[in-house]
């Protein structure tokens, strides 16, 4: 069959690097002489049909942009079957053959709850500054996000050694490590605190415990210490977040501490080199997977190289943070900066 008419969206988190991803697939698209339906706001935009025919020039310019020109949004509808329904009715409606998603596994899990009401071909896009989807060795946004990250910590870090302060800095991540370990890295934090060496069990005891050896490791590196501590810690791992641990650890241990929440600023800004390009190049590999029929899989970068994955893989386990980069900051990376102090 020959595709005439495909629809796209952005959904979810916004990652700095959909627009790119927009421009390829319009760009490629058109190349192979398709038309582009860009549904606003997420999924909501395939529900209420709000919709626009994407052209070469809605695409110019946008490249260098961060946010998303189809706007973006979380959408409980779709796990429901009128919303589902309304959906594919839309889809029928504009005459769409190919539904192609930019976003996180939330944005899959909708598009494949689509297959019992539509019959099109559906493909995700990875977009999200998480990178924690599995198959995929990154997803669009991740590398911006962890560079805003380093250039607001590089920044912390001048004011920490000026006074010689603890900071305590929180990231995004959801409840995936990457964006901790990699900025922790980057930084040279003294320590960082992710669900992948720092598990509290979920339970009061089990952060009691955590706070003790924690303020033992810092009172260690306190009493040599003539510069700055950077602790760079994961959202949504302690109760209350930065601001609780800090003020936890004066309470218990009169450990002076200053937190700082980087939030949505990680979101923001113009996408770096590596997410253009790889936004670019996923992009193109959705066109060209779609023409040639495929459909239930993720565009996806392995080794340099982009394939495919079945949707339902991607979505069936979060990628793990490299084990060999949680043991260089446990084992040396931390260990060596309480020998600095
Ligand atoms: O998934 C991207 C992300 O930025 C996560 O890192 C974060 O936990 C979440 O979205 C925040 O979502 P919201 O902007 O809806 O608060």
């Amino acid at each position: 069959m020959t595709i005439k008419r495909i629809g796209i969206l952005t959904s979810g988190g916004d990652a700095p690097g959909m627009n790119a991803a927009i421009r390829a697939m319009v760009v490629a698209a058109h190349h192979y002489k398709i038309e582009v339906v860009g549904f606003h706001s997420g999924f909501n935009g395939l529900i209420e049909d709000n919709s626009v025919i994407l052209t070469d020039n809605d695409v110019s310019n946008i490249i260098q942009k961060g946010g998303t020109i189809l706007k973006s949004a979380r959408c409980p509808a779709m796990k429901t079957t009128t919303g589902l329904v309304q959906a594919a009715s839309t889809l029928m409606k504009e005459k769409i053959s190919a539904l192609i998603v930019i976003g996180g596994d939330g944005s899959f899990a909708g598009l494949l709850a689509l297959q019992n009401q539509w019959m099109g071909q559906v493909i995700g896009v990875p977009g999200t500054i998480d990178n924690d989807i599995d198959g995929t060795d990154f997803t669009i946004g991740f590398s911006t996000a962890i560079n805003t990250a380093i250039e607001a910590i590089d920044k912390i870090r001048d004011t920490a050694e000026a006074f010689e302060r603890i900071f305590i800095v929180e990231v995004m991540g959801r409840h995936s490590g990457h964006i901790p370990f990699n900025v922790g890295i980057a930084c040279a934090a003294e320590k960082v605190i992710s669900f992948e060496n720092f598990p509290t069990n979920n339970t009061s005891a089990g952060e009691k415990e955590k706070l003790a050896t924690l303020a033992k490791e810092i009172k260690l590196a306190q009493a040599n210490r003539h510069s700055s501590y950077i602790i760079v810690i994961a959202e949504n791992l302690w109760h209350g977040g930065a601001t609780a641990l800090a003020q936890q650890l004066q309470v218990t241990a009169n450990i002076d501490c200053t937190a700082c929440i980087l939030g949505h600023i990680q979101r923001g800004g113009s996408p770096v080199a590596k997410d253009r390009i790889l936004a670019t190049k996923l992009g193109v590999g959705a066109i060209q997977a779609m023409i040639a029929g495929q459909s239930h899989i993720m565009i996806a970068e392995q080794n340099n190289c982009v394939t495919h994955v079945a949707l339902q893989v991607a979505i069936g386990h979060q990628q793990g943070v490299s084990e060999s980069l949680v043991q260089a900051q446990e084992n040396i990376l931390a260990l060596t900066a309480q020998r600095l102090c």
